[in-house]
């Protein structure tokens, strides 16, 4: 296996965490390089289910892990994770997970910013998580962040807090007039938290560098997905960092030359948790059928997810602006119990057919759905492990999509289970 980058083609939740899981096994070294602890990542190993919401999964791989620069990492929450998987008989420490020193820390204060502004704006709500992500990653472009390498240096993280801290009381308090700070309480708790990460603080590019010459594999694992990319996404019903392939270079401390492939997960039909337009959008019972068979919840927010047809224009963008060199289709056993499947090929806007996406939000709300009709394969395959004996209707769903988007699909999932997955060669 070489270097990949596994990326989420449509609004996260394609289903990454199962197939970084899977695909760990042949690598050795597995990076996140962007988000924070808004992603989450459910895998299923022997019948038992572990929630990630930071480390990448290919903890449960025995892997070397890496939180690349491009994180937001909440000191608290990792720290947990790392509690929670000893709990579960995986023992994580300084010799199996790194965090960049360049990462930053997300403080209390973000939290609050984010809750606080989430309050104001009433009905009008991007639907953040309300784990101070945004916030985090405006301090770090504005140059007020805090990273790893600070935090564990008592007196640069003292200087820190005493610029920052007074300007963020002002804001939380004037602004959105809700509860202020304690520099100190501040200070005191997130030293606890240094004392206990500094074994893990380093320079993972310079430990990237090293596995690259010792011709290790790599794993880039992406979170969330494209369409909710900062730059490339729904704008603003988007995350505040780039989720596409390209920044797996940028926040994980690599050259472009590092890498040589990209998975893009693409779930069978489509989901999108929170506001923002989604144009295959079902809101019949069809959509509510999806919901359920798939268990379309939130692993980190509990939230229902809106379900609609496979978009392919969406799949096509996401093709594009990632360099895609093979497809992993995930939960098609999800649609099993329908008569027949739609998969959305163009837009209508004004009476123009269009296969690219608006990036005015306004007219991409307007857009209306062209739509391929195949029959569906009313059949449960999730035993299924070898693609000739998938049922020929499902074989053909597959196919289409692939000459849709004229990118080949390696993988096929079947199931949560790590053995419920059809590998193609
Ligand atoms: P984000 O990084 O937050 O986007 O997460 P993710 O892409 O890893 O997806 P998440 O784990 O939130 O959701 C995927 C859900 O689908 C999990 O509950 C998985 O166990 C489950 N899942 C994954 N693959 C399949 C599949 O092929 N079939 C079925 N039925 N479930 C699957």
């Amino acid at each position: 296996m070489a270097n990949i980058v596994i990326i989420g083609t449509q609004w996260g939740d394609e289903g990454k965490g199962k197939l970084v899981d899977l695909l760990a096994a042949d690598a050795d070294v597995v990076v996140r390089f962007q988000g924070g602890n808004n992603a989450g990542h459910t895998m299923v190993v022997d019948g038992e289910q572990f929630i990630s919401h930071l480390i990448p999964s290919g903890i449960l791989q025995k892997k070397t892990c890496i939180i690349g620069n491009g994180l937001v990492v909440d000191p608290e929450v990792l720290l947990g994770e790392i509690d929670y998987l000893a709990g579960k008989g995986i023992s994580v420490g300084p010799d199996n997970l790194m965090i960049s020193d360049r990462a930053h820390v997300i403080m209390p204060y973000h939290k609050l910013v984010d809750n606080g502004r989430e309050k104001m704006k009433g009905d009008k709500k991007i639907g953040t998580t309300g784990r101070g992500i945004g916030p985090c990653y405006e301090d770090k472009a504005t140059r007020r962040g805090v990273r790893f390498v600070d935090l564990i240096d008592p007196e640069s993280f003292q200087e820190r807090l005493k610029t920052i801290v007074p300007e963020k009381n002002f804001y939380l308090d004037k602004f959105l007039n809700t509860e202020t700070v304690d520099q100190e309480t501040i200070r005191s708790q997130y030293m606890g938290f240094a004392q206990r990460l500094k074994p893990y603080v380093t320079n993972v590019s310079v430990a990237l560098q090293k596995a690259c010459k010792a011709g290790q594999c790599i794993l880039f694992e992406g979170a969330q997905g494209t369409h909710l990319d900062i730059d490339h996404g729904t704008y603003p019903f988007v995350t505040s960092s780039n989720t596409v392939s390209g920044n797996a270079c940028g926040g994980g401390g690599v050259g472009p030359k590092d890498i040589n492939g990209v998975l893009g997960i693409v779930k069978a039909y489509t989901t999108r948790v929170g506001a923002g337009p989604f144009p295959s959008e079902l809101f019949d019972e069809i959509g509510d059928q999806i919901q359920k068979s798939g268990a379309e919840f939130g692993a980190t927010t509990g939230r229902r997810r809106r379900c609609g047809w496979l978009d392919t224009v969406i799949l096509n963008n996401a093709v594009r602006l990632n360099g895609l060199t093979g497809l992993a289709i995930t939960k098609l056993d999800v649609l099993g119990e329908l008569d027949e499947l739609k998969i959305c090929t163009a837009y209508s806007l004004n009476g123009e057919v269009i296969d690219e996406v608006p990036a005015n939000l306004n007219h991409l709300a307007a857009c209306k759905p062209v739509y391929e009709t195949l029959p569906g394969w009313r059949q449960n395959i999730r035993a299924i492990r070898r693609y000739e004996d998938l049922p020929e209707l499902a074989r053909q769903y597959l196919s289409r999509i692939e000459a849709l988007t004229g990118v080949p699909i390696q993988i096929v999932s079947v199931g949560p289970g790590r053995d419920e997955t059809i590998v193609l060669n």
